[in-house]
């Protein structure tokens, strides 16, 4: 990255600023505003952060024109179908591959803490049987700040890595256990001998009344699923992570509020609300024209779950892999599924309608992700639980590089105000 000798000119009224140009190492451009109500008395207007650039990262790079996504400059495809998911999680909180002996110690220092203090087993009990799974998880990942709390200050690099591994331990265990208690079943404790993917999937499926068998396709499917989630630039939940977090609080609560941000429908919550519209699409005798028709009124809330990305006009390279998953698992565990071959033909009427062309609307890894969990026999509502398990790791890597950077400062936008001007209160009587 280099400022290079290139400036952008900023001309208001008589006067003219210079606005430096910063050069990423893709060669992708960007005016550093940093300076500008400083210089200008004015700030920078972009809703929704559409285009602007909120840090500098080395984590992970996205084309959004062509395609592309890279984890610290491997594609996504070679990490997803060469690496298992902790090796994944290293390359991306310490920007390189592991070798045999540093991935060993990494995965020990993951193994010795995948248990939760015996105490959080209460606050599981306390929630209603209704609850939904994300609610469970970000709770009791908030309450780790209570349990963890001696690894609470990012300041310290000790107490930094200590937290990145419990966290990255204990999601699991605790994502498993939001299941188990929603379906009133006893939790099942993680076995070490495990791989972090066959761990998670015992945690869920086993009951201490009959032996679980670990189906080798499933762990190898979730291996690759939680990779292709494990980071994605600064969409909303990765943001938060660092908005939270650049306040020094401590990671448990940066990683809580992770959480919910990703809840939300329009991000990690696709994954479910996708696999809901297909069912009621099914279930509405699948008149795929009517839900087209639904989501290009601009006066119909309806969108098309799983279609459109911010960054990425073009295919998302991400739900390539995760169509060619459901294909390989439909091939060998049922031969068809109904409703993957009615995503498949939601997806061809879609891309050949104008509406979705010109807008450059395409499936993203939410639209065939529900339909991998669903074969694998994960319930609807914990399908963002996994969306989670996946991200966990860029979160973290996020933080660290962002306690790493001698440029760390609180994150605080700023906002143009459109409110009242100056008024005067009047006494309630009057009013
Ligand atoms: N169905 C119908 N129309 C759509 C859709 C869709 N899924 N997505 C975007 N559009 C239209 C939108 O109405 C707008 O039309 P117009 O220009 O006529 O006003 C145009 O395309 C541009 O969309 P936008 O709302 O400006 O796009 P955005 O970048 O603000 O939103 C998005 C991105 C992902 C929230 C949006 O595409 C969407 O709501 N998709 C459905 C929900 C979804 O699948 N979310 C998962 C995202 S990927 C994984 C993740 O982040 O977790």
């Amino acid at each position: 990255m280099g400022t290079g000798s290139d400036m952008a000119k900023l001309r208001l009224g008589d006067n003219e600023y210079d606005l430096p140009i910063r050069v990423g190492t893709e060669g992708n451009r960007a005016i550093d505003i940093a300076k500008l109500f400083a210089m200008t008395g004015h700030i920078a207007l972009d809703d929704g952060f559409a285009n602007t650039g909120s840090i500098m990262s080395t984590i992970c790079y996205i084309d959004g024109e062509q395609g592309i996504l890279r984890y610290r400059g491997y594609p996504v495809e070679e990490v997803a179908e060469q690496c298992e998911f902790t090796e994944a999680a290293y390359l991306l909180i310490f920007g390189e591959l592991p070798n045999g002996e540093q991935l060993e110690a990494f995965r020990g220092n993951i193994r010795r803490h995948t248990l939760l203090h015996e105490g959080m087993k209460a606050i599981f009990a306390g929630f209603p049987p209704y609850a939904h799974p994300m609610a469970i998880l970000s709770a009791v990942v908030g309450a780790l700040a209570i349990y963890e709390k001696e690894f609470g200050d990012p300041g310290n690099p000790q107490q930094r890595l200590l937290a990145m591994h419990r966290m990255l331990a204990k999601m699991p265990t605790i994502a498993a256990f939001s299941y188990k208690q929603s379906v009133g079943q006893p939790f099942v404790y993680p076995q070490n001998d495990l791989t972090y993917c066959q761990n998670f999937l015992n945690m869920m499926f086993a009951v201490p009344s009959e032996k679980y068998k670990i189906d080798p396709d499933f762990a190898e499917a979730l291996n690759l699923l939680l990779i292709l989630h494990a980071d994605h630039g600064q969409n909303c939940s990765t943001s938060t992570v660092r908005m939270v977090g650049s306040s020094n609080v401590n990671l448990f609560s940066s990683i809580s509020a992770g959480i919910y941000a990703l809840w939300g429908t329009l991000h990690g919550g696709a994954n479910e609300a996708c696999i809901n519209m297909l069912e009621n699409i099914a279930a509405d005798g699948r008149n795929l024209g009517k839900y087209i028709d639904k989501a290009k009124d601009p006066d119909d809330p309806f969108r098309l779950v799983g279609f459109g990305h911010r960054i990425y006009k073009n295919y998302d390279p991400r739900a390539t892999m995760c169509k060619a998953v459901c294909n390989r698992l439909v091939k060998r565990f049922a031969g068809q599924d109904p409703l993957f071959d009615l995503a498949q033909e939601l997806e061809e009427v879609a891309l050949s309608d104008p509406y979705f062309i010109e807008r450059k609307l395409y499936p993203n890894v939410d639209f065939y992700s529900g339909i991998i969990y669903r074969i694998m026999g994960i319930p609807k509502d914990m399908f963002t639980v996994l969306f989670c398990l996946g991200r966990l790791p860029g979160w973290i890597a996020h933080w660290r590089e962002m306690h790493l950077s001698p440029d760390k400062r609180i994150h605080r936008p700023r906002q143009l105000y459109t409110g009242h001007t100056k008024r005067s209160v009047v006494p309630l009587i009057k009013r």
